[in-house]
């Protein structure tokens, strides 16, 4: 199903190409079109999901999806030792970067370019791990939920 629902439908690239230059494109207004789209319920959301994981203590958090580092951001409310955010769009994480800078989180937050189907992480790395909006981009869904339930 998720395979079928693609950003550009005469393009010939897969899925997960066109994804990321979607988000490329968008990168620019994405926090803003979020903010005003959800009404700014999207931040209630995060919120929410950070402190239905408060109770493990996660010390080593991944981020997947991770954008423009909301939810990464979000998740530094339960002082872990590091969030990690992967993604496979540049401009979003460009952004992304420069919003922990600003925050002056660089030295607990790392985004970096991943794909969700091919983490460059050992088993057992993290203790809780998060996807904020980006489960109806991944390409082949089944291969992604099939990680998280070895
Ligand atoms: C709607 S944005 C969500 C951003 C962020 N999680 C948030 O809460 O605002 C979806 C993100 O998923 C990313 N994405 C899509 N497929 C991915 C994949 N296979 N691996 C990593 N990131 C992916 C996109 O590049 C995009 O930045």
């Amino acid at each position: 199903m998720s395979e079928k629902v693609i950003p550009y439908k005469n393009s010939t690239e897969s899925k997960k190409e066109q994804v990321a230059t979607m988000f490329n494109n968008i990168a620019p207004k994405y926090d803003f079109l979020n903010q005003l789209l959800s009404l700014g319920i999207h931040k209630g959301w995060r919120k929410k999901t950070i402190q239905l994981i408060a109770h493990n203590q996660p010390k080593n958090i991944l981020d997947i999806a991770t954008g423009t580092g909301d939810f990464a951001i979000e998740a530094m409310k339960l002082n872990p030792d590091r969030v990690i955010g992967i993604d496979i769009s540049e401009g979003m994480l460009k952004l992304g970067v420069e919003k922990i800078k600003r925050l002056n989180l660089q030295d607990k937050v790392d985004l970096k370019l991943g794909d969700s189907e091919n983490l460059p992480f050992e088993n057992n790395s993290f203790d809780a791990v998060t996807v904020g909006f980006g489960v109806r981009n991944f390409e082949h869904l089944e291969k992604e939920f099939m990680k998280f339930t070895e």
